[in-house]
């Protein structure tokens, strides 16, 4: 099990993120765009600061990747121990008020995820998990949905921010999945698409072309909730590999389906009745 003191430390930084996103939110901040519809704000860098500066402070032989700054400046040989933040997990929503959006810490050791902290700051929820120690939000423990047919599996996916490069394919593959389930969402925030999985609240999200920092923390809090978690290919689960099928685990095969049949030319309207 891994010291109780890195989740206590995810738990503090992704709540005082989310202290920084509510505040700021009120008190107005800047927005400036990465790329034609990639946009950071000034939230996203103070938080990010935030997180290096606790981390420095507290492990400083362990690394820290996140979104805004990369792997940052150290010039050693990677540490054993990898801090990965998304420091602002939904920032298109943030920049138009719509209060979707969480900050998200994960902790592993040796590529290894052992311990995430995603915090939803709207509705004060806060999703943990330590790996062999189950996943709870504010301390109860969560556990995935029963859902076992496609046609009645509300599902949740993404857009990469090159979307206009690709939408041909991905909106070919939402309405196969429209043609397959019961409903679709896009809630714009990978990481609580993944807490929603691990709640129940969705029973399956696929996205392609993610970072590691949407996903870090919500991989584990999927697995220890009860979920499956894979490629989109069925390949095991890689945060590097930037695509993934997260689900109650009863619906995943035909989720995994639906994909396959998708890239063979044979798009259904049903995989599962
Ligand atoms: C984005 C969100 C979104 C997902 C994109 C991510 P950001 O992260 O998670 O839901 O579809 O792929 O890049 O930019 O808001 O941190
Ligand atoms: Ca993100
Ligand atoms: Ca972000």
């Amino acid at each position: 099990m891994p010291d109780p003191v890195f989740l206590a430390t995810a738990v503090e930084i992704v709540l005082r993120a989310g202290a920084i996103q509510l505040e700021r939110r009120e008190s107005g901040f800047r927005v400036a765009k990465k790329g034609e519809i990639d946009l950071v704000t000034e939230v996203d860098l103070e938080c990010e600061r935030m997180c290096r500066e606790v981390i420095a402070e507290r492990f400083p032989e362990h690394d820290v990747l996140a979104e805004e700054l990369g792997v940052g400046s150290s010039s050693r040989p990677p540490a054993r121990w990898r801090w990965v933040f998304d420091p602002l997990d939904g920032t298109t929503n943030y920049a138009h008020g719509l209060p979707i959006f969480c900050a998200s810490l994960g902790f592993e050791i040796d590529g290894r995820a052992e311990v995430g902290a995603i915090y939803d700051p709207t509705p004060h929820e806060l999703f943990t998990a330590e790996r062999g120690h189950g996943a709870y939000v504010n301390g109860r423990p969560l556990a995935v949905s029963a859902t076992s047919r496609l046609i009645d599996a509300l599902l949740v996916t993404g857009f990469p921010y090159d979307v206009h490069q690709r939408t041909g394919d991905l909106v070919a593959l939402f309405g196969a999945f429209l043609g397959s389930a019961r409903a679709v969402r896009r809630l714009g925030s990978a990481a609580l698409d993944l807490c929603y999985v691990a709640a129940g609240r969705f029973d399956g999200f696929w996205e392609q072309h993610l970072k590691p920092w949407d996903v870090a923390a919500g991989a584990l809090i999927v697995t220890e909730a009860g979920g499956r978690i894979t490629g989109m290919d069925g390949s095991p689960f890689d945060a590097a590999a930037a695509h993934l099928v997260a689900s109650n685990g009863h619906v995943h095969e035909d989720m995994l389906t639906v994909i396959r049949e998708f890239r063979d030319g044979r798009a259904p309207n049903r995989t599962a009745d």
